[in-house]
């Protein structure tokens, strides 16, 4: 048996999206289950350890499925504070967060791997969208809603995959939309009108729940379909996951080598998020 409880604090996680719901190249130390005042995270978190390229030292990494381990849960229905503030009472400061989107963009092929810089809200406001109600009143910054800091390292590890076939844009505005039905052609011609490179269902409100909770978070966005603006065949479920799969292998390596880099020494600062340290007036109490 896998042990339940993980005594060191964790400061790096994953949050995995349909099509990456395992990190299978690495070494299970533990399965947690812990409750938080949202409820339970999406999935069990896993604590994979990882030794550091530069220390050797083991590292600790958790986990999460953000639909569930059998994908059970639709973009709505995600435990999206749960998730978040499940990672922060583990330690966790950085978040890489990964997700299926479509194309809005000719140039942004299926397959393709996007970093983006912003996000555009088009929720429906029906998703519990913050930890700062009920008394707690705190208003954060989010002009940038991912953290460049940790972007310039997933960038930089993404380009150098770039030799086995991982194509990688550098930037792009996500559109969240509420989901779960696909949007209509009006809908996205109008995101590209507005400058949208991907739409997905899932930056939302995990990038902002983040950032109430003092942690770091970017993105990894894989495009699996052109949505419904282009020529080719409007986007549905076999196509998001036939891409996914086709290209998982890609993704795991990607995600892989953002871990490795993570855990290197000279990254500490970063990774602990420092640079947020009393950004969120309640970010401490959200355990
Ligand atoms: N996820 C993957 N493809 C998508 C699309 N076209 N629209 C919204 N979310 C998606």
């Amino acid at each position: 048996g896998v042990p339940n409880t993980y005594a060191d604090p964790v400061h790096i996680a994953v949050i995995g999206g349909t099509g990456l719901q395992t990190l299978p190249n690495f070494t299970l130390a533990a399965t947690l289950t812990p409750t938080t005042p949202w409820g339970p995270p999406s999935s069990p978190i896993s604590i994979l350890q990882h030794p550091s390229p530069s220390t050797g030292k083991l590292i600790p990494i958790a986990f999460v499925s953000r639909h569930g381990l059998h994908h059970e849960l639709a973009p709505h229905e995600v435990a999206n504070r749960a998730n978040i503030a499940a990672l922060r009472s583990l330690g966790v400061r950085t978040i890489i967060a990964f997700s299926a989107v479509g194309s809005l963009q000719e140039e942004i092929r299926p397959r393709d791997f996007v970093v983006p810089d912003q996000i555009i809200d088009r929720t429906k406001g029906i998703r519990p969208f913050t930890f700062f109600e009920g008394g707690m009143v705190g208003h954060v910054g989010f002009g940038d809603p991912f953290d460049e800091g940790l972007a310039k390292i997933v960038r930089q590890c993404g380009h150098s995959l770039e030799g086995e076939g991982v194509r990688l844009h550098d930037r792009g505005v996500v559109i969240c939309m509420e989901g779960p039905q696909f949007s209509t052609r009006a809908e996205s011609n109008l995101y590209r009108s507005w400058g949208g490179s991907v739409i997905n269902m899932s930056a939302l409100p995990e990038a902002k729940l983040a950032r109430e909770a003092e942690i770091a978070y970017q993105m990894i966005c894989m495009a699996t379909d052109y949505d419904c603006w282009h020529d080719s065949e409007d986007v549905n479920v076999e196509m998001v996951m036939g891409h996914m799969k086709a290209n998982s292998e890609n993704a795991r390596r990607f995600v892989g080598a953002v871990l490795d880099e993570l855990s290197k020494e000279e990254h500490a600062g970063q990774v602990l998020a420092k640079h947020l340290d009393g950004q969120s007036k309640f970010a401490g109490s959200i355990t």
